[in-house]
Formats: structure tokens, sequence, C-alpha cells
């Protein structure tokens, strides 16, 4: 994998990237997909009759396509967005406004990002409905009996990452949407994590909503997708209105393009989502199970060492095996302290609450260090966070004298 480390030019300025799941380095191919589009064809889609007009519609749509492929769904199913947050949104405020009454039931966990918690908190204070929070197991993942447990009558939507951005597990989809659709409900999965570190097939798992963002997976910021099963969308109102999005228009009411267009009012991310089509093309041609493979290597490389060199250290998610990432404190530092001090040493990780204050409850602290791991990340990168750790208590005492 070392050979690809020469496509990630921020590279070049010797970090040590580890805060690959805040978001992702961007490979050459994709900022040279967006410079060429602003170089060559920079013109707006769907608006025009005029060739240019046409090759960036066409580009754009391809696009489309490429996300269809690489998640198992059909193209009129993909919808783009600004990424998970928006997506989330949507179906909230869509789907969720249309489908759920007073008195129904929410399903979500702990350790969700606020993205997958506040829109379905929101949606349930609005319309007199509830949160039900489902158990989650030591590596943040839910076991599908201890869904069964929680589901009733009332269940309209279980809300769940993919992975969760914390703890690391993965969820079994398939089992859990089985359970999901056991009961009649909705699945709704947050794959923000999970769409980098698992080949997804949407189709396959039957899931009705996933989520995910273009620049955790290598592409630009300011796109991201939301898969909706055809039959949903075509249900769902459009949330926002303007350009593009409509059929016909009269003084008093209008009618609504098919889905996805209808979702996707005013002037599209063009640029990002071409982008956002290069890092796909740069993903199959790189191999998604070569890359899952080796970040799971890593990953139990570095945690083997951290716990068998560092004494003070606290995992909080020694048990999710096929993560890529390790979230821990060393104990009697604070975790913005201990970043500080990789900082020094050019060593990039997040410290903080990672958008999941419920989870920090849950782990009874107020925050945490995260390192997560790309593809392009290296053993000996995991040797010097090691030997750098090793340090941190003496460094943070020379620093606060
Ligand atoms: C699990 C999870 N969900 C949602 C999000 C939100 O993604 P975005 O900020 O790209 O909308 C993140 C980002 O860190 C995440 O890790």
């Amino acid at each position: 994998m070392n050979n690809y480390r020469q496509d990630f030019p921020m590279l070049k300025h010797d970090y040590i990237y580890f805060n690959n799941a805040s978001t992702s380095l961007k490979p050459k191919c994709v900022i040279e997909a967006i410079s060429d589009y602003y170089n060559n064809y920079s013109v707006n889609t769907n608006r025009g009759v005029d060739s240019l007009g046409f090759k960036v519609t066409e580009k754009f749509e391809s696009v489309r396509q490429l996300v269809a492929d690489f998640i198992g769904s059909n193209s009129e199913e993909v919808i783009f967005t600004r990424g998970t947050t928006e997506s989330l949104n949507l179906v909230a405020s869509s789907f969720g406004n249309m489908i759920i009454n007073e008195g129904d039931e929410i399903v979500i966990s702990v350790v969700e990002h606020h993205s997958n918690l506040l829109p379905w908190q929101e949606l349930c204070n609005k319309l007199g409905a509830s949160l039900v929070f489902v158990p989650i197991k030591e590596d943040g993942t839910v076991d599908p009996e201890e869904l069964k447990k929680v589901m009733t009558k009332r269940t309209k939507i279980v809300a769940l990452n993919h992975i969760s951005n914390v703890m690391g597990g993965i969820n079994n989809l398939l089992e859990l949407s089985k359970v999901v659709h056991q009961f009649d409900a909705y699945f709704v999965v947050d794959g923000a994590q999970g769409i980098v570190h698992e080949k997804v097939n949407v189709h396959d798992l039957d899931i009705d909503f996933y989520a995910f963002s273009s620049h955790k997976m290598y592409g630009p910021m300011g796109v991201g997708v939301l898969y909706g099963k055809k039959e949903l969308l075509d249900m769902m109102p459009p949330v926002m209105f303007g350009g593009e999005m409509v059929d016909v228009v009269h003084n008093d009411i209008a009618t609504y393009k098919q889905t996805p267009y209808k979702f996707e009012a005013g002037t599209m991310m063009v640029p990002e989502v071409i982008g956002l089509g290069a890092a796909i093309e740069y993903i199959n041609q790189v191999d998604q199970t070569k890359m899952n493979a080796h970040v799971k290597e890593l990953r139990k490389y570095l945690i083997d060492k951290l716990i068998n060199e560092i004494s003070d250290i606290e995992i909080y998610n020694k048990d999710a095996i096929d993560s890529s990432l390790i979230t821990f404190n060393i104990k009697n530092i604070h975790a913005h302290d201990v970043a500080s001090v990789l900082d020094k040493e050019k060593i990039i990780v997040r410290a903080g609450h990672h958008c999941a204050q419920l989870c920090m409850s849950n782990l009874e602290v107020a925050s945490t260090i995260r390192i997560s791991l790309a593809f392009y990340n290296t053993f000996e990168e995991c040797d010097k966070v090691v030997e750098v750790l090793k340090k941190a208590g003496d460094y943070i005492d020379v620093l606060f004298k």
C-alpha cells in the first residue's frame, strides 16, 4: 500500500495523519478532476441546451451511476446532498415528518453521531413521538436480539450508524434490517464511516436509507449522498424548493420532478460531484478489499503496541477488532494535552467528544483521543505515535512547569 502514498499531495508535508475518520486526504486524481472542470467545462448542469451544458450534465449524471454501482442501487435512488448531515436531515424532515405520529417511537443508540441524533430528537419533540435507546455492546454495535427487545408496534424508524465514529464496531446491517422489517419499521443507516471501511450493497442489505459524505472517502468536501429505496423516495415530499426541481409552475401551485431531482433544488455542487466520481474510480482502482485489509492489519499492530508499551493508557474500544480506529485516554492527562503533544511531532489525531456527547457520557469521560487509520498509513507511523505517547507524561510536565 506504501506505493499509493505518492498519490496524496498532503503526505509530502511530513505529517502523520491519523484523523481519517474526521476527513480523509484527497488523491491527486480528485484534485485534478475538480481543476479540470474549472479549467475546461465550468458551466451549470441541466440549464443549457449548448454542448458545454450537455457535457457537464452528462458527466454529473455519470457520477450518479458510479455511486449507484458502488453501493448496489439504481441511479434514481441516489440523491446528491452536502453530506451525511444533510442526508439524515432530509430523511427526518421529509420521510420522518410524513410517517411519524404522536406516540410513535424512533429507535437509535447512544453512540450515534449528533447528525444521527439531533434530527430525530427535533422530529420527536415536534410531533410528540419518543426516542428509544437500544443498548449497545462494548464495541458500539447493536445486537439484533437486543434490538428485538426494544421494538414495539409503535416503532416506525430505526436509525443506526454502520460504524460508530468513536467505538469503531461494525454493525451487522443485514441482521438488523431483518429485525427492523419484521416490525414493519424503516431502517435508516448513517454510513459516514461505513462507506469507507466496508463494502456496501444497499439492496442486498435491504436498507431503506443510507447516508454518507464524500470527504471521508477520499473525495471533496461539500457533497454527500442519500440513498433511498425508490418507492419511499417517490412518496416523499421535497423539503427545499426552487430552480430545477420543478415540473410545471402555476400561480398558486407547482408540480415537481421525479426523484432524485425533486430533492436537488438550485445549483448543485457540480465540481464536488465530479470529484466524488474521481474518488470512487480511485477506490475501485486500488481495490477497497485490499485497502480495508491493510487498515485492519495496521489497527491490530498499533493496538497491540499501545497495550504492551503504554502503561497508562485506557483504551475504550479494544473489542472492536475489525475497526479502523482506536479511542483512548492517557490516565490523568487531558485528551487535548495529549493531542497537542502529538501535534508538536506533526502527528494529527482527534481529541474531544467527537460530536457524540451521549457516547462520552456512556463512557463516563468528557473527551477522548482517537487515532483513525487509512490505507495510506504505515507501520512506521504507528511506531512513531507509540514512541511519542510513551513520552507524553514527561512532555506535559515540562509544558506546565
Ligand atoms: C458517524 C458519523 N455520522 C455523521 C457524520 C457527519 O458527517 P458530515 O459532517 O460529513 O455531514 C460523521 C462525521 O464525522 C460521522 O462520523
